[in-house]
């Protein structure tokens, strides 16, 4: 079994969008850690969520941090409204911005904890410059776009590689996956080196939610 405390962020996406407020306190009474907030363009993505004035409206209520995963063509005109919103992670896709460590450094400056996201296709080593600069990665185990779809199983073996590279070179940065986790798969993810775990549908479909988290965190 898993030794390290591993984090669980369950994703609103799954949610009932009419109650989010209640959703988020849900995720705050089972005992999860983060509350995943997905945001989609309907551009990098094929499907529109929500944004910073929902972020807004939500802060108040939790003082779980807000785990944001900007899935849109340009994070950077995102940065100011959700560092206002009170976001405490702004996590934006590598293929989405050409100029990654300008946008870093924005994200920094505007007070927020800086991620980087990957899609499937993407290699691993395209982090290779930026992995030293952020405090998160988040490895996509699915094409986003849409919640409780079947993980992509080659997609955990980037874990263990970014597990080493941050070993290797001393970097700090949490290790997130996103994607078809379920309770019964949390397990690998993490002992492949995953140290957040986003769940949508597992979380939101179980029943008893603080049994999943705990199965979640790999107890
Ligand atoms: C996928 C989103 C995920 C999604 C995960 O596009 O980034 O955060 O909510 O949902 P599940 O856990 O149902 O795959
Ligand atoms: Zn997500």
């Amino acid at each position: 079994m898993a030794q390290k405390n591993v984090l669980t962020a369950p994703s609103i996406l799954s949610a009932d969008f009419g109650r989010l407020a209640d959703a988020v306190q849900i995720i705050e009474e089972a005992g999860a850690d983060w509350v995943h907030f997905d945001v989609m363009d309907g551009s990098f993505v094929p499907n529109l969520t929500f944004g910073a004035k929902t972020a807004a409206d939500l802060r108040p209520i939790t003082k779980l941090p807000l785990d944001c995963h900007l899935m849109v063509s340009n994070p950077w005109d995102y940065i100011d409204s959700f560092s206002g919103a009170g976001a405490d992670y702004f996590t934006f896709h590598v293929e989405a911005a050409t100029h990654s460590t300008r946008v870093i450094r924005q994200i920094r400056d505007a007070g927020m904890k800086p991620g980087l996201a990957l899609v499937p296709g993407t290699p691993v080593h395209l982090l290779d410059e930026l992995a030293g600069d952020v405090d998160l990665i988040l490895v996509m185990l699915v094409n986003p776009g849409f919640g409780g779809q079947e993980l992509i199983p080659a997609c955990l073996e980037k874990l263990k590689t970014l597990a080493q590279i941050r070993e290797e070179r001393g970097y700090h940065y949490l290790l997130s996956v996103d994607g078809g986790i379920t309770t019964e798969n949390a397990l690998q993810a993490i002992e492949k080196g995953a140290d957040v775990i986003v769940a949508g549908s597992a979380f939101f479909a179980a029943q008893d939610k603080a049994a999943a988290v705990r199965k979640l965190k790999g107890r």
